[in-house]
């Protein structure tokens, strides 16, 4: 397979993919100009028991990727009751989605021979990068804000990463380590701006669609910056085009209320989001003042009549105890997924069978109450 490149979202400019550059020089998010073949049951490897079974679709030009996988995806999906369905993204080896997105970007360090990266995160992101870095043998570095879960500093640190805990907001943060990856010290291995990452969320759905046949008519997504909204929306896009979807499904992108950037913006009729302030929720993984990525994400939504839900604080824990009960012991910012389901259910806004990701794992976040 020929290299693709980077294209910029804003200003179109192209870029190689083996770039220092971790945006566009005004700024714009990159863009990966990859067209994959038609999807296609044929073309996945089913003696592979990862996501690189679907390596096909997958923007990869080496072999890489062998050295760089922990075995993530495939995570099972199951019926909770009814027409309610959960996929298990937290069976992964780091215990959240993330794993998806950074096996694809710590393959492409390993193919370019990048001996060192940076990383920002609220916990779960900087983990999988950490793990994976250590998988490849790469030299890591993880930014992450003050507060952040115990747990997961531990497990940072546990994979030999460098963690940096910023004395800052979410935001804060990731601006420290963006001057850091300015300054030429590493490279930035980030789950926002790396267009890679997005093509390792994508393969959610692709595992939907291999284990169900079809697809549901609901997804109800957790968004911050969206890295698991916008991978989805790559597939679906590759399944429609393959002429395999009869239906686009309807994505659900899930806030919490004390940080609605995307949903306030969408109701606003904004083409991008403005900077809110972010209030302390249980809910860390969604708390993002300012997608980087809002423009894009808000465009999708528009295009496919996407759907934006607001959780309250008081309805993760309840969610969060009920699931537990059902079996699943899951993160607080995963409970706020199945809190936004209920709550749209309960005004029966929901109709046909709904998939919910369980995106991280219970023991990972401690939510803290404010
Ligand atoms: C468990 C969990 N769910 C959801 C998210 C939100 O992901 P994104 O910011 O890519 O939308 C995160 C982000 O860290 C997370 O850790
Ligand atoms: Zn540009």
């Amino acid at each position: 397979m020929k290299r693709p490149v980077f294209r910029c979202s804003v200003c179109g400019a192209e870029k190689n993919v083996d770039t220092q550059q971790y945006c566009c020089t005004c700024g714009g998010a990159f863009d990966l100009c990859f067209e994959p073949p038609a999807f296609d049951r044929a073309l996945i490897d089913s003696s592979e028991w990862s996501l690189f079974r679907y390596r096909a679709f997958l923007p990869l030009w080496d072999e890489s990727w062998r050295g760089v996988s922990l075995g993530e995806g495939m995570t099972p999906v199951r019926a909770l009751d009814g027409d309610t369905l959960v996929k298990l993204d937290y069976a992964m080896p780091t215990l959240s989605f993330k794993d998806r997105g950074a096996a694809l970007v710590i393959s492409l360090c390993k193919s370019l021979g990048v001996s060192r990266v940076l990383q920002d995160s609220s916990g779960n992101a900087g983990n999988s990068v950490a793990a994976y870095a250590a998988r490849a043998g790469i030299q890591c570095e993880i930014f992450v804000p003050r507060g952040t879960s115990p747990g997961k500093i531990d497990m940072i640190a546990a994979h030999g990463a460098q963690v940096q805990v910023f004395d800052g907001t979410r935001d804060e943060t990731a601006e420290a380590c963006r001057s850091k990856a300015r300054r030429g010290e590493a490279y930035y291995a980030s789950h926002v701006f790396n267009p890679f990452f997005y093509q390792g969320t994508k393969t959610y759905v692709y595992e939907v669609f291999e284990q169900l046949g079809a697809l549901p008519d609901n997804l109800f997504i957790p968004v911050g910056n969206g890295t698991l909204y916008l991978g989805v929306h790559l597939a679906l896009d590759e399944l429609q085009k393959a002429g395999l979807l009869p239906r686009r499904p309807t994505v659900w992108a899930v806030q919490s209320e004390r940080c609605a950037p995307l949903l306030q913006a969408f109701e606003q009729g904004l083409d991008a989001p403005e900077q809110v302030p972010v209030q302390p929720t249980m809910a860390e993984g969604i708390a993002i003042g300012k997608p980087v990525r809002g423009g894009q994400i808000l465009r999708l939504a528009r295009q496919h009549g996407d759907c934006f839900a607001a959780i309250s604080e008081e309805d993760i824990l309840p969610a969060r105890a009920e699931l537990a009960r059902k079996g699943y012991f899951v993160e607080h910012t995963t409970a706020a997924v199945y809190a936004a389901y209920l709550a749209a259910r309960r005004r029966g806004l929901v109709k046909g069978t709904s998939l919910l990701s369980l995106c991280g794992a219970g023991l990972k976040s401690q939510g803290k109450e404010h």
